[in-house]
């Protein structure tokens, strides 16, 4: 495991384990109830890429938003390294599809805002992090720039040097690469998924895309149907570092097979209960092919 920067190599002892006990949580009132979460039990386990896989509109930023600590379960409770979540905390950072970059600051500034406000890290050793980190994730020659002159890829990357300096106990990412067109995403995905080797930090992210899943998991969660709970977890056992070409592999393909029958089974499921087009069938008819 690489340690070029001693800055950012404590992460290489990630011993961070995240539990979801029974997890509930529902939106509306009585008599327009909705289970979006229900009895959602699952072990984030140390160093491990955790990928949750479902359709749009099955509850995973719910979910992301409960680890998270933005929103509180019903029922049932989530710990880290065994301590209930009561709130938001800079041990978990989110990378949202959204760039949450702030505009009228230049990449640097937006990497440095968060520990300058806390005041945890200062002057030149705060200045020292934040430039190691941009140069880790290639954005030493734009850390000048204000957000709209970078490429989408490039405020990815920006966004993620913004969560790592906090150096989090978890990283979530919630479908951080959607809307990139397809050549940056695959750039982003192999980027990303050095970038972890190198740290092995305690990831949750969170897709509907399949070969992303499989290409990035160590351990893949295939959601079930609305409510939504854990229908099956699949150990990806493709060798590190992974490469594109791992995906043509049998094995790759098998895992591909199996996730697609399970997400399809539970898009029937729904199909027959509410009689009515569902997101299921759309996100996945088209790679069943
Ligand atoms: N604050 C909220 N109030 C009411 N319903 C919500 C709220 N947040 C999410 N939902 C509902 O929960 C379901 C899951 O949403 P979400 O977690 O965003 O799904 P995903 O991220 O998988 O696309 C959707 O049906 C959505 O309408
Ligand atoms: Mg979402």
């Amino acid at each position: 495991m690489s340690k070029s920067s001693p800055q950012i190599s404590n992460a290489t002892d990630d011993k961070t384990t995240v539990e979801l006990k029974g997890v509930c949580r529902g939106y509306g009132e009585e008599w327009s109830r909705e289970e979006v979460i229900s009895d959602f039990n699952l072990t984030i386990t140390p160093g491990e890429l955790t990928v949750m896989v479902g359709p749009s509109g099955c509850g995973k930023s719910t979910l992301v938003n409960l680890v998270a600590g933005f929103d509180f379960p019903e029922s049932g409770e989530i710990l880290i390294n065994g301590t209930p979540v009561t709130g938001p905390g800079h041990d978990r950072m989110v990378v949202f599809q959204e760039t949450a970059l702030m505009p009228w600051l230049t990449s640097y500034q937006n990497v440095v805002f968060g520990p300058k406000l806390r005041g945890d890290l200062k002057g030149e050793e705060l200045e020292a992090e934040a430039n190691a980190i941009l140069d880790k994730v290639g954005l030493s020659e734009f850390k000048d720039k204000y957000p709209l002159q970078l490429s989408g890829g490039m405020q990815r990357r920006a966004e993620l040097a913004r969560a790592m300096i906090n150096k989090p106990l978890l990283m979530i990412m919630d479908e951080p690469f959607r809307g990139l067109d397809a050549m940056s995403r695959e750039l982003m995905q192999e980027f990303f998924v050095r970038l972890f080797e190198e740290n092995r930090r305690t990831n949750l992210f969170v897709t509907s895309e399949i070969e992303e899943a499989i290409f990035l998991a160590d351990r893949l969660v295939v959601l079930s149907n609305r409510p939504t709970s854990v229908r099956q977890i699949i150990d990806i056992k493709l060798p590190r570092p992974r490469d594109f070409h791992m995906l043509g592999s049998t094995e790759a393909y098998e895992y591909k097979r199996e996730a697609m029958e399970l997400l399809h089974e539970e898009a029937l499921k729904s199909f027959k209960r509410t009689g009515d087009q569902n997101d299921f069938l759309d996100a996945f008819s088209k790679r069943a092919e």
